[in-house]
């Protein structure tokens, strides 16, 4: 494997976040989504993203499916490959948070512990970290199943599949919770909204 870097120091510029937060009228967030697939979680983020682009804040989403077809594309579905998806996920989340951008992802980020690195993260270096919770029960996503992934992983053609053969971690305290079988997109990105409103976040 290769050798990891050595005789690094971090630097420090002269322009710091709170800077470009004045320059745009606004700070970094990061709206972190979690849950199953099919749970709702990229539909949401693409609502409340075009709904922040609306209100004039700079926004930008990072979603599963399109990471990993360029950044991510060498990772795949077991435990491992998860993890550093998420942990990449996290750190480039954290870059688009100093930028003071309001940033989104949409990641199944099945395990609490890694999403627990990216909140860390986030906390160290003094940016804010929400994550919500997009929850819809395993019977309603594989009701759903737009890509036919589900079938496919009960027949047993895609291996590790969250919540049929691998883990799904549900949070335990989500800033915000979302049932997507009793609440729709509109609603869903009203409540994250105020939330994020009455916090001061936006
Ligand atoms: S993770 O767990 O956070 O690393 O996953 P993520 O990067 O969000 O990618 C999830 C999307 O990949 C497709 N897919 C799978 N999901 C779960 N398990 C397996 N084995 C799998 N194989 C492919 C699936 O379309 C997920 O898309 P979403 O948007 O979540 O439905």
């Amino acid at each position: 494997s290769a050798q990891v870097a050595t005789n690094i120091t971090f630097h420090a510029g002269s322009v710091d976040a709170s800077e470009r937060a004045t320059l745009l009228a606004q700070k970094g967030i990061t709206v972190w989504f979690t849950g199953l697939s099919a749970s709702g979680k990229s539909t949401i983020a693409c609502a409340l993203e075009q709904h922040l682009l609306h209100l004039k804040k700079f926004t930008y989403r990072l979603d599963g499916d399109n990471i990993r077809f360029g950044l991510n594309k060498d990772l795949g579905f077991d435990e491992q490959s998860r993890t550093e998806n998420i942990r990449r996920i996290g750190e480039v989340s954290k870059l688009f948070a100093d930028a003071s951008c309001v940033t989104l992802t949409a990641f199944i980020s099945p395990y609490i512990a890694d999403r627990a690195v990216a909140r860390e993260l986030h906390a160290k270096a003094g940016l804010a970290f929400i994550e919500v919770f997009v929850d819809a029960p395993l019977a309603v996503v594989e009701q759903r199943d737009p890509k036919g992934l589900y079938k496919k992983a009960r027949a047993g053609e895609i291996k590790d599949f969250t919540g049929i053969s691998a883990p799904y971690e549900a949070p335990v305290s989500p800033e915000v919770h979302i049932k997507t079988d009793e609440c729709d997109v509109a609603e869903a990105v009203r409540r994250i909204t105020a939330y994020l409103s009455e916090n001061s976040f936006i």
